[in-house]
């Protein structure tokens, strides 16, 4: 058989816009994590190509099957399942993510054109800054029912309070379990009370101090790594938490996740995108989980929601 086999595969397709450091590590994850095949996106020609090739070459090694393609060209991202939207500057020392949002708003509105037109059954996840409001601005550009945009940083957010958390406990990060809520800025609001370890509480496990400690250094986690970076901000977490969203969505997990997604009725938001617990599945955000809060929690989370709904309208 001398003919080359057919290179026609059923795979799903994942297209990540922005070849940067979180663009890039995603598609590493997603590839290491066989999730379909692979398109990556950047306007600077011959970055995302060479990346793609230089990915394609370790699977060998990696032992994975995708079909990884770089370009410039949206034709290439055409009938994708999931794309994840990392276009956009990211902060320098100094600056809030809610700096970034005149940059980034221009650029994440002409990205979700494109995208949408050549992926009109995509689900998109968002993870330009300010989030919360550049998941708006992709809704807004796309025209996409609300179900089929979300945000990632819930998921990045609660992986730094539970990495943090299993440090002071001095236990396997695989045994905690957390929650946390509202837009992803300082003012988020982790929730101890939803906090466990080994099925432990872990007001059982730490006083009241530390934990106190640890929100606050997970409100600020991304500010730390943006500080001992200098020239950009974090990039391994956040890719990981895109491609954990992605993965339950191409393979209708139904994962329950923090994600940022449109909230109506829902936590009396009426009308943006905020970080919630969501199903994720196959059909995007298939619901939004409200639990319950008591007063000081409820406080928190519409100081956060005030913020988010403040730069969406911006
Ligand atoms: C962070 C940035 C990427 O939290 O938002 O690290």
């Amino acid at each position: 058989m001398s003919e080359k086999m057919s290179r026609k595969t059923s795979r799903k397709k994942l297209s990540v816009i922005g070849a940067g450091n979180v663009g890039a590590t995603c598609a590493v994850w997603a590839a290491k994590r066989e999730l379909g095949d692979i398109v990556l996106l950047d306007i600077v020609d011959g970055m995302p190509q060479g990346k793609s090739l230089d990915l394609y070459e370790a699977s060998p090694v990696e032992h994975f099957d995708a079909k990884i393609t770089g370009t410039c060209d949206y034709t290439d991202t055409a009938d994708s399942d999931v794309v994840i939207i990392t276009s956009g500057l990211p902060r320098k020392p100094g600056m809030s993510r809610d700096d970034l949002i005149e940059a980034n708003t221009k650029i994440v509105k002409s990205v979700a054109e494109q995208v949408a037109k050549h992926s009109p059954d995509a689900i998109l996840i968002v993870v330009s800054n300010p989030l919360d409001a550049m998941v708006y601005v992709a809704y807004q550009a796309s025209g996409f029912d609300p179900s089929r945009v979300l945000g990632q940083a819930g998921i990045l957010d609660t992986a730094r309070f539970s990495a943090f958390l299993a440090e002071a406990i001095g236990c396997s990060v695989k045994d905690i379990s957390a929650l946390l809520l509202g837009g992803h800025g300082d003012d988020m609001v982790p929730l101890p009370r939803y906090a466990s370890a080994g099925g432990i509480p872990i007001s059982q496990l730490l006083s009241a101090d530390v934990i106190e400690q640890i929100v606050e250094r997970t409100r600020k986690g991304g500010g730390e790594i943006v500080s001992l970076l200098k020239t950009g901000s974090a990039f391994y977490a956040p890719a990981a938490a895109s491609v954990q969203m992605a993965e339950s969505i191409i393979r209708d997990q139904k994962r329950i996740l923090p994600c940022a997604a449109y909230c109506d009725k829902e936590y009396g938001v009426g009308g943006y995108f905020v970080g919630v617990p969501v199903v994720l599945g196959a059909d995007g955000c298939e619901k939004v989980i409200e639990v319950e809060l008591n007063g000081s929690e409820r406080q928190q989370l519409e100081t956060s929601i005030a913020h988010v709904k403040e730069l969406s309208k911006a």
